[in-house]
């Protein structure tokens, strides 16, 4: 493969790309890297490259001219790859098909970045090696070569490495050991030293699936996981972040209507199915707010059916998904039971389909980790402005750009469950 790179700091890769098996794969000619200045193409005396930006602004932007003669002057240019923050993101998935092309080029930005009439010139396709801004695409661009060189036939002596390694079956690696035995108390798990290869190959199987629930469970969804490797993740002891989670759905104040503020009736089918996506994703508890005495005893007598009456007998599932339910007057009971359960109030996030909201999901998931959540939902036409007002933080609404966001109330809850807790929990 040959791989040309642009840059106007070509010193940057002297040593990266002499030493090791990169040193060696070139010398064997199963790469071929060279490395272009776009100075080189500059025509004026200065040998010019940037100028200010149109617009004014900070910083210098390359131009374009000194980039396309390098560019068009290229006998085998190959798939053009821009380095930039907002490209598509490096994978292990992106190296793979990389490695299939013939011929590479590589083009760093410097400064602010580059003219952007350069991408219009050119089928470019752009990569990010991360959501972070670098001084410039050199050191981008020597991950994806490494990335992409390591997968060609012939430049790992043994090829079965690469196939071994994290991210190739869309798993975390499981852990190695070399000698000694015993270094300092600590000995390298007995399974590795039985000889016994199967035994072996399933340790490290269950090593990686016990990696990659920890450290990076989203690569579960993708990954080949088989039935059995799901048996495994089952029994897995989990960061149960859930735990730290309880539900409340208010039935006062909320807007009803007429967009007053007052009181909504409970739903037999609003109780069931948030208790059942609530156990599904291990939340704590779900509470349900209502002033009206008649309505909370209601709501007690159909989970009295449920979890200890013919209900539960007949449909032990149900039974153990409103187990959650508890029924109180308000969200000020709701905070003081948390609050004795928890030993500490719980932070109060409230949810509405309107505004910009305070927090994103991702921010709650974090605080899950170290705090009790409490997440507020409204019924009718959404929580009161004063429960909004009384929240610590309100949630960024499902779907805040899209012309139609009106969520049943349940679906809300399960998006949102999601969104926080996904296979994490
Ligand atoms: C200082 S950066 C320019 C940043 C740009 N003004 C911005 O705010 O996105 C200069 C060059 O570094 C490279 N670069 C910086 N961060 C990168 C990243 N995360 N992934 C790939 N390339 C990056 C790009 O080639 C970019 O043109």
């Amino acid at each position: 493969m040959r791989i040309t790179i642009l840059s106007l700091f070509p010193e940057f890769f002297d040593s990266p790309l002499s030493c090791g098996l990169m040193a060696k794969a070139r010398a064997r000619g199963v790469l071929d890297v060279r490395v272009e200045n776009p100075r080189d193409r500059a025509t004026d005396k200065h040998r010019t490259v940037d100028d200010t930006p149109y617009g004014g602004g900070p910083g210098m932007v390359m131009q374009v001219d000194p980039l396309a003669r390098t560019l068009d002057s290229l006998a085998k240019p190959g798939r053009i790859l821009l380095l930039s923050p907002k490209g598509r993101p490096m994978s292990q998935e992106l190296a793979r098909e990389l490695a299939s092309e013939e011929a590479l080029t590589l083009v760093c930005g410097r400064y602010e970045g580059i003219d952007a009439r350069f991408e219009e010139l050119y089928p470019v396709t752009s990569v990010s090696v991360g959501d972070f801004v670098l001084n410039g695409g050199e050191a981008g661009a020597l991950c994806l070569v490494e990335a992409v060189a390591r997968l060609l036939p012939d430049f790992m002596g043994k090829q079965a490495s690469g196939d071994e390694e994290s991210f190739s079956r869309g798993l975390l690696e499981y852990p190695h050991y070399t000698r000694p035995e015993e270094y300092r108390g600590l000995r390298v798990p007995a399974v590795l030293l039985s000889g016994d290869h199967a035994r072996i190959a399933a340790w490290r199987r269950e090593q990686s699936l016990t990696t990659t629930l920890a450290a990076r469970p989203e690569l579960l969804a993708e990954a080949g996981v088989e039935a059995s490797d799901l048996d495994f993740l089952r029994d897995l002891p989990r960061r149960a972040l859930g735990r730290n989670l309880c539900v409340a759905l208010v039935h006062h104040p909320v807007l009803t209507g007429e967009r007053k503020v007052g009181t909504t009736s409970l739903t037999n089918l609003d109780l069931h199915d948030i208790c059942r996506v609530s156990r599904s994703y291990g939340v704590r508890a779900v509470y349900a707010t209502t002033p009206l005495a008649d309505q909370r005893a209601l709501a007690e007598s159909l989970a009295a059916h449920w979890v200890a009456g013919e209900g539960g007998r007949g449909n032990p599932d149900r039974s153990e998904a409103l187990r959650l339910l508890r029924v109180v007057p308000d969200l000020a009971a709701v905070r003081a039971e948390m609050a004795e359960a928890f030993g500490r109030p719980p932070l109060v996030v409230a949810t509405s389909a309107k505004g910009a909201g305070t927090v994103t999901p991702g921010r709650i998931a974090g605080r899950l980790a170290r705090q009790p959540v409490l997440l507020v939902f409204g019924t009718g036409h959404g929580l009161a402005p004063e429960v909004l007002r009384e929240a610590d933080e309100t949630l960024r609404p499902i779907r805040p750009f899209a012309d139609y966001n009106h969520l049943p109330v349940r679906a809300a809850v399960a998006v949102t469950l999601d969104r926080l807790l996904a296979d994490h929990g």
